[in-house]
């Protein structure tokens, strides 16, 4: 597996892959690699002839009072995990390769941004102010550098990847997004770096997510036609925690990602909830196909 630092070197990497008549995938990824990013990129791998992994904690999509500084990092364990699993290529470049154009000192200034309108104003978007644009900016100047022909994201950021899959359309990117289902912990807690912040009773409280994402579905495919009763469903679900600090349990179409009153038959819909555990967030979510009868 090669270790690429440079937007240079990896477009040169890229092109003498796709010369020699290889598909490529990338599996774009902040490190501190869990489960989770291994079925990304067991995904990967049947996807396309070569894969790159990228590693790069992205200042732009974290907010002044978000976890950038201490966000987990170890290239070392990753690097060893990745070539174990016959990765190509690993693209790790530094902050400043990938804004060449922001001083040291202003990290959140960059000249140019490519974001998706309408689509950021619920959910996770709603709390994160400027995040999605952070990281449709990065995934953007990712594909430039790697030339995929399939990025490979996880749904368990649903947003993420509604936001990734209508940019890619819109923009006509010649890329595919694929979506990998959510990899869970046996007791139904999504997999998360962000979880091994958890003291033991938060960890053992914080199974009310997959508990909240499990009522919302079996309300929508038992035939609740009010927005309201499924996110009452998860609500409820989530007051079993009592350290749960929820963020917002919500219901919105799969791809508009604006709210309803009802859910149509035939819609898919996405019911998703974050919550703090601490300083902690934690998100969950499920796309349910809401029955046609
Ligand atoms: O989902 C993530 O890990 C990040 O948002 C991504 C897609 C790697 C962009 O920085």
């Amino acid at each position: 597996m090669d270790l690429i630092r440079t937007v240079d070197a990896m477009q040169t990497h890229a092109d003498t892959a796709r010369a020699d008549g290889r598909t490529l995938a990338l599996v774009p990824t902040l490190g501190a690699l869990h489960d989770g990013h291994l079925a990304l990129v067991r995904t990967a791998l049947e996807e396309a002839d070569h894969v790159t992994v990228s590693i790069f904690v992205n200042p732009t999509q974290f907010g002044p009072n978000e976890d950038y500084d201490d966000y987990p990092r170890d290239l070392e364990g990753d690097r060893e995990t990745l070539e174990a699993l016959g990765v190509d290529a690993l693209f790790a470049p530094s902050a400043e390769e990938m804004y060449p154009d922001v001083d040291d000192a202003a990290l959140f200034g960059p000249l140019a941004w490519v974001s998706v309108e309408k689509l950021d104003e619920h959910l996770c978007g709603a709390y994160r102010e400027g995040h999605f644009r952070g990281v449709t900016t990065v995934v953007t100047k990712l594909f430039h550098a790697c030339t995929p022909d399939v990025g490979v994201f996880g749904k368990k950021d649903a947003q993420q990847y509604v936001i990734l899959q209508r940019m890619v359309e819109t923009l006509l990117f010649d890329i595919e997004i694929v979506g990998v289902p959510t990899v869970r912990e046996p007791d139904g807690l999504a997999q998360s770096s962000r979880n091994e912040y958890l003291d033991p009773d938060e960890r053992e409280q914080a199974t009310v997510l997959y508990e909240a994402v499990t009522a919302a579905e079996e309300a929508a495919e038992g035939g609740e036609q009010e927005a309201r009763a499924v996110v009452r469903a998860m609500e409820n679900a989530l007051a079993a925690a009592p350290d749960a600090d929820v963020q917002y349990a919500e219901v919105v179409d799969a791809h508009t990602l604006q709210p309803m009153e009802y859910l149509a038959p035939g819609q898919e819909i996405l019911a998703a909830v974050a919550v703090f555990f601490g300083d902690t967030r934690l998100i969950d979510s499920t796309f349910v196909q809401v029955p046609r009868s």
